[in-house]
């Protein structure tokens, strides 16, 4: 994987006209640190070309069959993080235009200006130059994140697609698709990015443990891709986070990583909400919490999934599920630790009277 990236910037370096910086950017400077350990694993190992792509592999044929026939069309690719939206652009990129490829697309994410004057200047002014020396003449614009665009500048967007439809493709990514005016919708055709699901994740981080040669366990792998929530972008960070924590992967160690509270934690601790006393439930949690540095929203969180789990009266369930949410809801405000804690034990002491109440 390294040595084809490395092969590859040869090659660029090989054809390379003066303004070289601009050349080096982004993955290729990543590729060629000496030792390549400081490189983030989510450029390292980026997908390079098509067949790279985890998952989707309808949508990526589909665009795959396009980009060969040149009959790409404009593209809407939206969905949540980590998915292989901005991945999958910029392999058709480079299989349209060959390791030329920085100088046919005109990439503009959230962290560019993109208000109305850059719409009518800058994407205008590339769009209408003409190019040469690439292997296709149909140019790409890129323009990633753009449900942050405002909505005046998706309107100057519209009439600007239409005018150079004949010489640009537009490539339109974003994590809400609603945030996207349906004029500009109505004008690309849309793929929706799901979250990968596990065993997606888990083929590709096989690769990557082959690539680096990572000592982790079967559990630990499977708390990657647990945490990792079908963003491949998280899992490859938490795994390479872990990975210079600790010499092993293990469960432990990635929940230790992460702050994530251990699934036997969040066990123990729905056992004693549910049984202990108020004081000696208070006393315990405190108690792990301090211990273990957890935060109170990650364990209200947690134990309401595990309590999804538990056979308890409809009623019973609601109203518990329903307190709980509350807390979550005063903690995101930052209300007091120790109050909310007193809360959550206070909700499972009412459910456990609900309980007893339904059993007579
Ligand atoms: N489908 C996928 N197949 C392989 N790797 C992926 C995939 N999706 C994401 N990744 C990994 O996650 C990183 C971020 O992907 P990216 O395409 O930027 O996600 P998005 O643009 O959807 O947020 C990539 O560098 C890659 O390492
Ligand atoms: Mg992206």
């Amino acid at each position: 994987m390294e040595m084809s990236s490395l092969m590859e910037i040869d090659g660029a370096l090989g054809s390379l006209t003066p303004p070289m910086p601009s050349k080096l950017k982004g993955k290729s400077i990543a590729a060629l640190t000496p030792d390549g350990k400081s490189a983030p694993w989510v450029e390292k190992y980026r997908p390079q070309s098509l067949d790279d792509v985890a998952a989707h592999r309808d949508i990526v044929d589909t665009i795959d069959r396009l980009t060969n026939e040149n009959k790409l069309p404009h593209l809407l690719l939206y969905g949540p993080p980590g998915t292989g939206k901005t991945s999958t652009i910029l392999a058709v990129a480079r299989k349209l235009y060959g390791s030329q490829y920085k100088n046919m697309i005109l990439e503009l994410n959230a962290s560019d200006d993109r208000g109305i004057g850059v719409v009518r200047q800058q994407i205008q002014d590339f769009a209408s130059t003409h190019s040469f020396g690439a292997k296709s003449s149909i140019k790409l614009v890129l323009l990633d994140e753009s449900d942050a665009m405002t909505k005046e500048a998706q309107f100057a967007l519209r009439r600007v697609i239409e005018r150079y439809t004949k010489s640009t493709r537009f490539a339109l990514i974003c994590n809400h698709v609603n945030k996207i005016i349906p004029a500009l919708q109505s004008r690309c055709t849309r793929f929706r990015f799901a979250p990968l699901d596990s065993t997606h994740v888990r083929d590709r981080l096989h690769h990557v443990i082959q690539a680096e040669g990572l000592d982790i366990n079967d559990d630990g792998l499977s708390a990657v891709v647990r945490l990792s929530n079908g963003d491949m972008r998280k899992a490859l960070n938490i795994l390479q986070s872990t990975h210079m924590a600790s010499p092993h992967v293990t469960e432990d160690a990635v929940y230790l990583c992460t702050g994530n509270p251990l699934p036997k934690d969040i066990e123990q601790i729905s056992h004693w909400l549910l049984n202990e006393s108020f004081t000696a439930g208070f006393k315990y949690i405190s108690e792990i919490k301090m211990r273990k540095g957890l935060a109170l929203v990650d364990i209200v969180r947690e134990v309401t999934l595990f309590i999804f789990n538990i056979k308890m009266p409809a009623d019973v369930r609601i109203q518990l599920i329903n307190d709980l949410a509350d807390i979550e809801y005063r903690l995101s405000f930052g209300c007091n630790d120790k109050l909310q804690l007193g809360s959550l034990i206070s909700t499972f002491t009412n459910a456990r009277c609900a309980l007893v109440a339904a059993v007579k």
